[in-house]
C-alpha cells in the first residue's frame, strides 16, 4: 500500500478472526435470530422449487451437491519443469537462504528514497527505463513478441517510521536486521519483499539460463506519481488491455478455521474524503449565538455517526466469494453459517442470514460496505473570539457495490436537514443544495478534501472459466507444496478476496482485466497482512521470503508456458 492513502492499524483478513469465545457468545446470542432465519430461508428455497421435493431433501440437495468455490490442481510448469525442478533444489539450500536474507536485508537498509539499482546481472539482460526520476521498468524480453507480456509491480518506498515509536522497535527500523529466524526492518513485508522476491527470482532464473518466451515486464513505483507516470509509459509501449494479467503487492495464506487459505484480491475498494466545513458570523465570546461554527459541525458529525452506511453482502462481491469458500471448505465454521452461505445463492432469506452472522465480525463487516471515520477535524482561534469556520474530514472507503458518486449523494442527503435546521447555506461537491438566493445564517460546504475520489476497482474475473485466476490457483499450490516437499491439490485452498487497503493498481486498470493483489506472504490468518505491516516491528520470516522467491519463479515459469494470450 502507498503510505499517502494508508496507515491501518490492524488490516483484517478477508474472513472472519472471530475468537472463539466471542463466537460461542455470537452464536448464542443469535442461535434464535438463525434458527427464525433458516426456517425462513428454507421455505422460501422450498416454495421456489417446482416440485414438491421435502424441505429436508431441498437443503441436502444444496449443502451437499453445490461446489462454491471450485478448487484447481497445482500447476507445475512442464515445458519449463527440468529449470523449475532445479531451482526448487536450489531454493531448498542453506546457502540459497542466506543469498536471500542478504538481498532483502540490503534493500532495507536503504532507507526511504530507495533507487533499486538492481544486481548487474539483471542489468545486462533486463532492458532498464527509469521513468519521472525514481520510477524503474525493467523489460525482460521473451522470443515470442504476439504474447502479452506478464505485468509484475511493487513499490519502493515504505510507510514513514514515526520519531514517537523508534523506541518501540526491537531492532532499528532500516537495520535490516537478520536474528537467524526473521528479517526486521521497515519494508521487509511491504513491500520490499515483493520487489526483491520478484527481483531474486529472476536474477536464479538468469542463473540457471532461462530464456522466456514470453516478455515480462517489472513496474516498481515511488509514491502515487511514481506509478502514475510507469502507467502512461507502459500504456504508450503496450497499450490499453496490453498485458496478460497482472500481479501486485497484497495479502497471502494463512490458516482460517482450520483450514490454509490463500487469498488473492481480485478486488479494491474506493476512497473518497469529504471536507465538512461550516461558516458562520464571528464576533466577541461574551455575546455568544446559540451554536458556534464548532457547535454546529459537532452535530453534523454526530449526524454522520447515528447514520452509519447500510450494508449488504451482495452475490458476486469478491467478499461474498470469500466467504462462499469458507463455506464450502473451512472445518471450523459454525454449521449455521455453513449452512447459510451454501444456500445463499439461490435465497435471499439464506443470505441475509449468512450476512448477520458474518457481521458480527467488524473487520468482515468493514471490507463489504462502504464506511466512514471522521479523521480530521480543525476549528476556532481564540478563546474570545467566536469561530468563524470549522471543518472536518471524513475519510470514505467505498463498497466494491458502490461508487463515488453514490457515496456523495449520501453524505448530501445525510446533511441536508440539519443544514435548514441551523440555517445554513448548503453548497456541495459545486452544487447548491439550498436555494441560493435565500438569506442564511452561515454557510456549509462539501467538498472532496484532496481532489481524489477513487471509485472500486473494477472486479477481477475469478470463475472456472477464467483463466489467469486459475494458473494463479494453481501456482500458489504448486509453490506452497514444493516448499514443504508436500503432495496434494487440497493442501491448501484459493479463495477470491478483497484487498483491504489501496495499492497501485488503481493506475493499471487499463493494462488488464486481470488483475491480482497477491504477495505469497503468511499471514496471520486467510489472507491478512502480517503483522508489523504500517506500524513497528515490520519483520519477515527467512523461510517465507524464500517461499515468495519460489512464488514469483513458479509464477514467470506457468506464465511463459501457458496458453493465455
Ligand atoms: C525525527 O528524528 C530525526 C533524527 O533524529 C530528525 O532529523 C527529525 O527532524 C525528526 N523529525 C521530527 C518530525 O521530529
Ligand atoms: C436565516 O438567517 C438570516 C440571517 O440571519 C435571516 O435573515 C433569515 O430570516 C433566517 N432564516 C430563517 C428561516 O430563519
Amino acid at each position: 500500500m502507498s503510505q499517502a492513502l494508508e496507515k491501518v492499524d490492524e488490516l483484517p483478513g478477508v474472513h472472519a478472526r472471530i475468537s472463539t469465545t466471542k463466537l460461542g457468545k455470537a452464536k448464542a446470542v443469535i442461535s434464535k435470530i438463525a434458527l427464525v432465519a433458516l426456517a425462513i430461508s428454507v421455505s422460501t428455497y422450498f416454495v421456489k422449487r417446482p416440485f414438491g421435493i421435502p424441505i429436508g431433501k431441498a437443503f441436502e440437495d444444496a449443502t451437499t451437491s453445490a461446489d462454491l468455490c471450485p478448487q484447481v490442481d497445482e500447476l507445475v510448469p512442464e515445458k519449463n519443469g527440468v529449470i523449475w525442478e532445479s531451482l526448487q533444489d536450489t531454493y531448498s539450500t542453506e546457502e540459497f537462504k542466506a543469498r536471500a536474507v542478504d538481498w532483502l536485508g540490503g534493500a532495507v537498509r536503504i532507507p526511504c528514497v530507495f533507487r533499486l539499482q538492481f544486481r548487474v546481472v539483471c542489468h545486462l539482460n533486463l532492458e532498464l527505463t527509469i521513468v519521472n526520476t525514481y520510477g524503474l521498468l525493467y523489460v525482460w524480453k521473451g522470443s515470442d513478441s504476439t504474447l502479452k507480456p506478464l505485468l509484475l509491480t511493487a513499490h519502493q518506498d515504505v510507510v514513514p517510521v514515526l520519531n514517537t515509536t523508534i523506541d518501540e522497535w526491537q531492532h532499528p527500523p532500516f537495520s535490516g536486521y537478520f536474528d537467524g529466524e526473521k528479517i526486521w526492518g521497515r519494508g521487509s513485508c511491504d513491500d520490499k519483499s515483493g520487489l526483491i522476491g520478484i527481483m531474486s527470482a529472476i536474477e536464479v532464473m538468469l542463473e540457471g539460463g532461462f530464456k522466456p518466451t514470453r516478455t515480462v515486464v517489472i513496474a516498481s513505483g515511488f509514491d502515487e506519481e511514481g506509478a502514475s507516470s510507469l502507467a502512461t509509459t507502459m500504456l504508450e509501449r503496450f497499450g490499453e488491455n496490453g498485458f496478460t494479467m497482472l500481479v501486485d503487492e497484497g495479502s497471502g495464506y494463512g490458516e482460517s478455521y482450520g483450514r490454509v487459505i490463500a487469498v488473492p484480491g481480485i478486488g479494491e475498494k474506493g476512497s473518497l474524503n469529504v471536507r465538512v466545513k461550516v461558516t458562520s458570523p464571528g464576533g466577541h465570546s461574551s455575546l455568544p449565538p446559540p451554536h458556534t461554527s464548532i457547535g454546529m459541525l459537532a452535530e453534523l458529525i454526530v449526524q454522520y455517526e447515528k447514520n452509519p452506511f447500510e450494508v449488504h453482502l451482495t452475490r458476486g462481491s469478491p467478499t461474498y466469494k470469500s466467504a462462499q469458500c469458507m463455506a464450502q471448505h473451512a472445518p471450523g465454521i459454525s454449521p449455521s453459517l455453513k449452512k447459510h452461505m451454501l444456500l445463499a445463492e439461490h435465497c435471499d432469506g439464506a443470505l441475509r442470514a449468512a450476512e448477520q452472522e458474518l457481521f458480527m465480525n467488524r473487520a468482515f463487516m468493514s471490507l463489504v460496505g462502504t464506511t466512514q471515520a471522521i479523521d480530521i477535524v480543525e476549528g476556532g482561534v481564540k478563546v474570545n473570539a467566536l469561530p468563524e469556520q470549522a471543518w472536518a474530514i471524513v475519510n470514505h472507503r467505498i463498497s466494491t457495490e458502490s461508487s463515488v458518486s453514490a457515496t456523495k449523494v449520501r453524505d448530501i442527503e445525510l446533511l441536508e436537514s440539519l443544514a435548514s435546521n441551523f440555517n445554513l447555506s448548503y453548497t456541495a461537491f459545486g452544487a447548491h443544495i439550498s436555494d441560493v438566493d435565500a438569506p442564511s445564517y452561515g454557510t456549509l460546504t462539501l467538498s472532496d478534501a484532496f481532489q481524489g475520489g477513487l471509485e472500486p476497482a473494477p472486479v477481477t474475473p475469478s470463475g472456472t472459466d477464467a483463466a489467469p485466476f486459475q494458473l494463479l490457483s494453481g501456482t500458489i499450490k504448486a509453490t506452497y507444496n514444493s516448499h514443504r516437499n508436500i503432495p496434494g491439490s487440497d493442501t491448501i485452498i484459493v479463495s477470491p478476496g478483497i484487498m483491504s487497503g489501496n495499492t497501485d493498481t488503481r493506475f493499471y486498470w487499463k493494462l488488464t482485466d486481470h488483475i491480482f493483489r497477491y504477495g505469497h506472504q503468511e499471514g496471520a490468518g486467510g489472507g491478512s497482512l502480517p503483522s508489523g505491516v504500517h506500524t513497528v516491528n515490520e519483520a519477515i520470516s527467512a523461510n517465507n521470503f524464500v517461499e515468495i522467491i519460489r512464488f514469483f519463479t513458479t509464477l514467470i515459469l506457468n506464465v511463459d508456458e501457458s496458453s493465455l494470450p
